[in-house]
């Protein structure tokens, strides 16, 4: 039952619908004293906002972050922190089409099947607006790995369709991904996908993609065996996001064409610790981070609300077609960078606590 509570010790539970009067997040299980602000906020909600580019879908919402509890004189008091963004710019009548049949692809159809009752406008809780608490409680997160561990995370995209980045995960900073509108840090591939996602637009249709997240100075020994393992949260993580469908871990299914002897990652000594030379394991082994630098994949699908004329259903079992209107991401990707950085953040803050546990 429920699921909408993510974490162990360090816990998020979003809250609220697309259309409803806000949306939200409480954070439970964050420790106190760490310095948080509002703008710390803001600055990862304006990276998930719709209206931010020509790219992105032309909904227009401020999503001003109101922090309602847990900070006390600029720091985590330690209690329950409760964030809240009040819906803006919700044009209900967008989505009356909608009430009545099923958009293919979508959670229409499995929403009204689970519940028996639907909020068809946006797409209620199915909608990537949802994100907004994880993205709020994600930066809480992002501030606690920083200021205990000196934790950094860069997620940006490298797939669109078939245009792939060329892209060294290591020297990845925010403000080389958001150099460009469609948040890719090689400049020449960014600029054919921002080409190919206009195209995809003008025709009325969509386009899927990867991004790829890099977590850097992560110490060795998070994750818990064997169910816990973070290889297994961070798959359940990242594919808990909206329009999610792959996931990879350092070599990922390219390791299929690799044999053990290029495959393997050789231990060497480096500065007194114990560093590998390579890093196909992508920093996790055993499902406990080796101290490498973490690095996943997350594969998103084509947009499924597209501006052509579709079949489906009705909720009466009449087989119609029909054209959707509204606003929508002819790509989910530039978006989806924020949710994954978030997610992210909060496997690491959670595993973070866990291990600290082994040395109460
Ligand atoms: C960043 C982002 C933006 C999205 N924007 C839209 C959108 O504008 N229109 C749409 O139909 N789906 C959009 N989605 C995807 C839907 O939320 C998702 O496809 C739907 O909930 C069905 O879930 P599933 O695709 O995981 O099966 C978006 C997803 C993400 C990650």
């Amino acid at each position: 039952m429920a699921g909408s509570t993510f974490g162990t010790l360090f816990r998020l539970t979003t809250w609220g619908e697309s259309h409803g009067p806000a949306v939200g997040c409480v954070v439970d299980g964050c420790p106190p004293g760490i310095p948080l602000t509002e703008r710390d906020i803001q600055e990862d909600l304006d990276r998930r906002r719709p209206g931010q580019s020509r790219l992105t879908t032309q909904r227009k919402e401020e999503d001003a972050v109101e922090i309602l509890s847990g900070l006390f004189e600029g720091v985590t008091a330690g209690t329950p922190i409760s964030l809240m963004v009040r819906n803006a710019d919700a044009r209900s009548k967008d989505y009356s089409e909608m009430k009545d049949l099923y958009r293919p692809s979508h959670a229409d159809y499995t929403y009204q099947a689970k519940y028996g009752v639907r909020d068809y406008r946006g797409g209620g809780r199915a909608s990537y607006r949802e994100a907004v608490g994880r993205v709020a409680g994600g930066a809480v997160a992002r501030r606690l790995l920083a200021e205990r561990g000196g934790i950094e995370i860069a997620a940006y995209v490298l797939q669109v369709s078939d245009i792939r980045g060329e892209v060294d995960p290591a020297a990845v900073t925010r403000e080389t991904v958001d150099a460009n509108i469609v948040r890719c840090p090689d400049p020449v591939a960014a600029e054919q996908m921002i080409a190919a996602i206009e195209q995809a637009r003008k025709d009325g249709d969509s386009l899927g993609g990867i991004v790829e997240v890099v977590a850097r100075n992560v110490p060795p020994g998070l994750g818990e065996p064997v169910f816990d393992k973070l290889t297994a949260d961070f798959a359940r993580a990242l594919m808990s996001l909206p329009a999610a469908r792959g996931f990879e871990v350092g070599s990922g299914f390219a390791s299929v064409l690799m044999r053990g002897s290029t495959h393997n990652d050789p231990f060497r000594m480096r500065e007194g610790r114990v560093r590998t030379e390579t890093n196909f394991s992508g920093g996790i082994q055993g499902g406990i981070s080796n101290g490498e630098d973490i690095l996943l994949r997350v594969a998103f699908k084509p947009t499924a609300t597209i501006m052509r004329e579709q079949q489906t259903v009705t909720t009466s079992g009449e087989e119609v077609t029909f054209r959707a209107k509204g606003r929508h991401d002819p790509c989910v990707l530039p978006r989806a960078v924020a949710g994954v950085e978030a997610m992210v953040a909060l496997v690491l803050a959670d595993h973070l606590l866990r291990q600290n546990t082994l040395n109460f």
